[in-house]
């Protein structure tokens, strides 16, 4: 976030950003849910206007009227305090609402923002509920790419898609990070209020000290000549690099390569938001789960970071290409405090089963992620833009 753009500033660049994203998108596009975790764009866009209008619109302007009495039920994501919900399922069965009508509801629920953010007086917790809309939303932008990028990656046809980022980018080679042995602070600094400070989220406060051994992380991430070479000597057929739950997913879902690549008369080609390219082999690896980075850092003899130590060596890291997963369960920090109210479901109960990925990619909006930002996905999933860093044993 600009910290120097006021509020209303920051509202209109945030919501315009999510429209960007999706001004290649034919309506046809916009409607499809391939597989439950991907979620078909007409839903973000609608469910990022509703959290505007549910925690912000609805308890503070009175007499607000609701857009439209369906919607709680149809974007309400899982705020179980907020009430019933579609099936997450049954997102890519709502051919109504209509796009336009979403974009209706866009625009409805803008006009009443920027009428409250100009003649509300804001405390300080309301101010530090919309930086919470803000944040929420442009976590949704990253999820607007990575879901059009697999529903466009499962469409037999391939096709390209014009976004307002580049996903391409060269890595530069970078000096290792050296960790010296010692006692490390761990989390977000807060502030005295939220207004003074940058955005963070519940789930990264609470500063706290760790002890960490010497560690060398790799300067450059894992690119794909290397992971090639593991995919090429078998890596996916060898059950010895693997965690358990990880060759029991090799298996059960016939992984051969990490997601988008496709092998084509011998040689290994990968699906971009450009279409159907080389593998670029100076890239960084990217669409690996947890357990392929596992097995990968394994094969080498080497291991991933844990969140603590990636946070320790942030500052001479040369990290935001790639989400890097680290071998750190997601779990609350010492005092974390679940807030009260619907809020509080917002990170806190997926504290269960998830690995922490750290950094930030070439999807995430410019100014969301620092280096305390924990990102939290199922060791399976790989249709965010995760990669890997290996420690140096
Ligand atoms: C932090 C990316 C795992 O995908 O649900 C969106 C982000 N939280 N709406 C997710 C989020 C609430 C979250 N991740
Ligand atoms: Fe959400």
């Amino acid at each position: 976030m600009i910290a120097e753009q006021t509020l209303t500033e920051q509202y209109y660049r945030v919501r315009l950003h999510s429209e960007a994203i999706c001004r290649g998108l034919e309506t046809e596009d916009y409607v499809v849910q391939p597989v439950a975790d991907v979620s078909p764009p007409k839903w973000h866009l609608g469910h990022t206007t509703w959290f505007w209008e549910t925690f912000v619109l609805k308890p503070n302007v009175p007499g607000y009227r609701i857009f439209h009495d369906d919607f709680s039920y149809v974007f309400n994501s899982y705020y179980e305090t907020v009430g019933k919900r579609v099936l997450r399922t049954d997102r890519g069965n709502l051919s109504r609402p209509t796009v336009a009508g979403v974009y209706a509801y866009r625009a409805y629920v803008d006009e009443q923002m920027s009428r409250f953010l100009d003649t509300a007086e804001l405390s300080p917790d309301l101010h530090a509920l919309i930086l919470l809309g803000l944040n929420h939303e442009q976590q949704h932008q990253e999820l607007l790419i990575t879901d059009i990028k697999y529903i466009l990656g499962h469409n037999p046809l391939l096709p390209a898609i014009e976004m307002p980022f580049q996903e391409h980018q060269s890595q530069l080679p970078s000096p290792d990070a050296v960790l010296a042995e010692g006692i490390y602070t761990i989390g977000y600094h807060s502030p005295d209020s939220q207004t003074g400070g940058s955005f963070y989220f519940d789930n990264e406060v609470g500063s706290h000290k760790v002890y960490l051994n010497k560690t060398t992380l790799n300067g450059n991430l894992v690119t794909n000549e290397a992971y090639l070479a593991f995919v090429e000597s078998g890596g996916y057929q060898n059950f010895r690099h693997w965690l358990s739950d990880g060759w029991a997913w090799v298996k059960a879902n016939d992984i051969q390569a990490p997601l988008y690549w496709h092998r084509i008369d011998g040689a290994w080609w990968q699906y971009t938001l450009d279409g159907l390219r080389p593998v670029d082999l100076n890239a960084p690896v990217c669409h690996v789960s947890h357990y392929e980075a596992d097995a990968y850092a394994r094969w080498t003899g080497q291991r991933l970071p844990t969140e603590l130590e990636w946070e320790a060596a942030a500052p001479q890291l040369n990290w935001g290409a790639r989400w890097e997963w680290t071998n750190s369960a997601y779990l609350p920090y010492p005092g974390f405090v679940t807030a009260e109210g619907a809020v509080g479901e917002y990170n806190g109960k997926f504290m269960s089963g998830q690995m922490v990925l750290r950094g930030a990619s070439v999807a995430t909006p410019e100014g969301h992620s620092r280096a305390t930002y924990r990102n939290f996905f199922q060791p399976d999933k790989r249709w965010q833009y995760t990669g890997i860093r290996v420690v140096k044993n």
